[in-house]
């Protein structure tokens, strides 16, 4: 039998790209207005990746930026696992062209499909390798492109996101810290509610439809809105009691960033106040899997989330799926921004 270890983040990176797409940018594209789009959703930018970059140059970008703070080079890896609705293609993975990319000789690599609860579901499959011995350093990255699936004369999904990419590595920690449980979940009866219905295998690239809307993103906002309601109270009151913790045990909470609604139903039931919640919505709009680990990398470089802090995660979105952590920080980075 393997010593089993505890697990952590040992440091993590972000990559956003340079250029803003603002409110004052969309009021002339579509009818909307900056005051809908901020009170309804608490979004001012989010920032858009060059046409002809591709998911995977964000996410090396990202996990470079990880791996440096470290410590670490690509060789040390073990385990890629790239989260991502907007992969590079269908197939390779991206995870192997990051693998290659990274000169990450001895890592398997695989891509994960949960959407914005991406990051989370990958960090729960790297801890059981970490944690049974099997493998000792993994990187987990959420990257996304959405803006290369999003219809922007859509006003009710085109404010919506953004893209970007947040990674981390996992590696074992001190006994009792890390990843102190998780709770993954899905709800399939909502599959329909949040996707993309063209490039797979009912729609298959061949039998694409130029200007149809399967090409682009589908949301039914109040669907999803009810269901991230529900699911983060559960998923976060499932994952203190797995923890043996209570919601006063929580130094802050690292929400996926969909909706400051959303967030705000959350930190009123769990008496938080604004300080214990890390919010980068406004500034990058939602970025569906990369969206909690660059929040995450925001709150550990700028000295606000520090060692032997406690943390919920939790995210929400496509699938339906959920996927929530309790987490004693302990990472080898400090912060320095
Ligand atoms: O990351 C994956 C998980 N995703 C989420 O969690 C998203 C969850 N959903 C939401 O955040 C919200 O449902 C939205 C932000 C998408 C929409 O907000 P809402 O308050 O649910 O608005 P609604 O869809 O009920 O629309 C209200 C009104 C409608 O007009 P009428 O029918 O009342 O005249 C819409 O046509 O607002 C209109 N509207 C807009 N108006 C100006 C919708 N989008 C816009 C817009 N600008 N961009």
């Amino acid at each position: 039998m393997l010593k089993e270890h505890s697990v952590g983040i040992l440091a993590t990176g972000r990559y956003l790209p340079e250029r803003v797409l603002t409110n004052a940018d969309l009021e002339k594209m579509v009818d909307t207005s900056d005051e809908w789009i901020v009170t309804r959703t608490g979004i001012k930018e989010r920032r858009i990746a060059r046409d002809d970059q591709p998911s995977s140059e964000m996410a090396v970008a990202a996990a470079r930026n990880a791996l440096e703070k470290a410590g670490l080079t690509g060789e040390d890896l073990d385990l890629i696992i790239i989260a991502t609705v907007t992969p590079d293609m269908f197939f390779p993975s991206t995870a192997c062209i990051v693998q290659e990319q990274l000169g990450a000789k001895k890592a398997a690599a695989f891509d994960l499909s949960a959407a914005c609860s991406g990051f989370l579901y990958g960090a729960s499959v790297a801890t059981q390798f970490i944690k049974s011995g099997v493998y000792r350093y993994a990187l987990v990255v959420g990257v996304e492109n959405l803006s290369k699936i999003t219809n922007y004369e859509d006003r009710s999904t085109c404010v919506l996101f953004g893209d970007g990419a947040g990674a981390a590595i996992l590696g074992p920690v001190e006994d009792g810290k890390g990843f102190l449980s998780f709770d993954l979940g899905a709800d399939g009866t909502g599959a329909e509610s949040l996707k993309l219905g063209a490039g797979g295998s009912r729609i298959p690239p061949s039998k694409i439809q130029p200007g149809s809307p399967d090409n682009y993103l589908y949301m039914s906002g109040n669907e999803v809105f009810k269901f991230a309601v529900r699911v983060m109270n559960t998923a976060t009151d499932t994952v203190l009691d797995r923890a043996g913790l209570t919601k006063d045990d929580i130094d802050f909470l690292v929400p996926h960033q969909a909706n400051f609604r959303i967030i705000d139903s959350a930190m009123r039931r769990l008496g938080l106040s604004e300080d214990k919640v890390v919010v980068n919505l406004d500034r990058y709009g939602n970025m569906s899997s990369a969206s909690i680990p660059v929040a995450l990398d925001e709150a550990v470089s700028e000295g606000r989330i520090k060692e032997g802090d406690t943390l919920v995660l939790v995210g929400f979105g496509g699938g339906l799926t959920w996927a929530a952590s309790a987490m004693k920080w302990s990472s080898v980075e400090k912060g320095q921004e």
